[in-house]
């Protein structure tokens, strides 16, 4: 099948590649004509394991084009989803203003049936003001559908999460709009298994903010119970494992640490609240979801100022600034806020990541940056976790205590045994195992 999509960040680029992977023949729409370029030159806008072969193997088997055009993607295909951003605006609600744009100009550019699909996270309802926008702007005498196909994937393993999803989600109004979705998902479904489930469109929509708030939910969850393990003495990662083996609670985001972040988790839970208030139901529970996300950062803060008594002048090397490994996104990352308190209090600080600090110098250029851990931990007085990076996981405790003047340790996501790393003759922190 012929299909367009229009926004290249993660969710539009991924999908579009893995439907062309699936056979069908895909458009991918940017209005930045320097995205669009980087495309035809091979060059990704993201980091995405395995997005850049992908995208190659694509282009070369001539299934996967790109345009900055609206006009020549509403020719191109029946089946145009929208994928472009929704950040938070002012007051923190969503910005709807790209997901408007785009309907206005398929509307404006259609001349026969075409079925607009949100693929974007989008609150609830948007559907109706979407169909508003098109009924406005339409030129020609013809029928349109528009469709919620929330998308679930995770950056850094998005590929597989797209061709091999849970289940594939579709809102529709129409039993011909439900058939074209379908119809695109049947070969991912054939190899990848899934289940696919048709509902309607504000069922669908809510189905997203319910999925990703449950999931924050269960982090917080965690991070309380971690809390309270170090007032009792119980071990968080204990408790979680004897948790997790429980079917009907599942091991998966159960690991304690410094807090979710991304560009996810924090908006959506934000925009359930929000979207909760405004229906007239008090969302106390995902209020309290937030609040221990929010002072979880402070928790792991306390523990640094604990160790290092006074901060000002001490040498602290941060490891890693991604929100998370396998991606250079920093979006609502707990360095984010760290990294400007250790500077407000005057501690020397210095990170290393190995793909994240250039989007990070864009916010803070004046953070020092080394390309090595043990650069990073040279003559610092505490290491602080931030990121789960491989290379952190894999790090040389002995060489560490060499280049550092006091080795403490602050690990912000759990990676290590305490008692392994003490007996190297480490002062060893982490969350909700003390
Ligand atoms: C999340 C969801 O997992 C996806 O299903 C969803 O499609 C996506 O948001 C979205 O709405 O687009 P993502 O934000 O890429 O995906 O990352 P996750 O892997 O879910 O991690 C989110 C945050 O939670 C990270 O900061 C991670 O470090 C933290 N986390 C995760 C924990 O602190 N503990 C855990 O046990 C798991």
């Amino acid at each position: 099948m012929k299909i367009s999509i229009v926004g290249t960040g993660y969710v539009g680029l991924v999908t579009g590649a893995c439907f062309s992977d699936a056979g069908h023949e895909v458009m991918c729409i940017d209005n930045d004509p320097k995205k669009i370029e980087m495309l035809h030159r091979g060059e990704m806008p993201i980091y995405e394991p395995g997005l850049e072969e992908l995208v190659e193997r694509n282009v070369k088997a001539g299934r996967l084009h790109f345009t900055t055009s609206i006009k020549e993607g509403t020719e191109f295909a029946e089946v145009i989803f929208i994928a472009v951003g929704t950040p938070p605006g002012v007051g923190g609600e969503a910005n709807m203003t790209y997901v408007e744009q785009v309907g206005r100009e398929v509307a404006e550019n259609m001349t026969s049936y075409r079925l607009l699909v949100e693929k974007s996270t989008v609150p609830a309802k948007t559907s109706e003001h979407l169909k508003r926008t098109v009924l406005k702007y339409l030129q020609a005498d013809t029928d349109f559908d528009v469709a919620s196909n929330p998308e679930f994937l995770r950056e850094g393993s998005a590929i597989s999460d797209a061709t091999r999803p849970d289940r594939v989600v579709v809102g529709v109004e129409s039993q011909r709009a439900g058939d074209l979705l379908e119809e695109i998902y049947r070969p991912i479904l054939e190899k990848g298994g899934g289940k696919f489930l048709r509902m309607s469109v504000t069922s669908a929509e809510l189905t997203k903010h319910a999925s990703n708030s449950f999931l924050a939910m269960k982090i917080s969850y965690i991070n309380a119970v971690a809390r309270i393990c170090e007032l009792a003495g119980a071990d968080v990662e204990q408790v979680a494992e004897g948790m997790g083996l429980d079917v009907r609670i599942g091991p998966l985001f159960l690991r304690a640490g410094v807090g979710y972040g991304g560009s996810c988790f924090p908006k959506d839970v934000d925009a359930f609240v929000r979207l909760s208030d405004f229906l007239g139901y008090d969302f106390k529970l995902l209020k309290e979801v937030q609040r221990i996300n929010q002072t979880q950062r402070d928790y792991v803060m306390k523990k640094i100022k604990q160790e290092l008594w006074v901060v000002q002048d001490k040498k602290i090397a941060i490891f890693g600034l991604a929100f998370k490994p396998q991606t250079d996104d920093i979006r609502e990352a707990p360095s984010l806020y760290f990294v400007p308190k250790l500077q407000e209090m005057q501690a020397k600080v210095c990170a290393w990541d190995p793909i994240a600090e250039e989007n990070f110098k864009k916010v803070h250029p004046e953070l020092e940056c080394a390309k090595d851990l043990y650069e990073c931990a040279r003559d610092a007085d505490l290491v602080l976790i931030l990121t789960e990076w491989d290379e952190v996981k894999n790090l040389d405790f002995n060489k560490l205590k060499e280049v550092m003047t006091t080795p403490v340790i602050v690990d912000g996501r759990n990676i290590f045994k305490p008692a392994e790393v003490r007996a190297l003759g480490f002062t060893y922190h982490s969350v909700g195992r003390d």
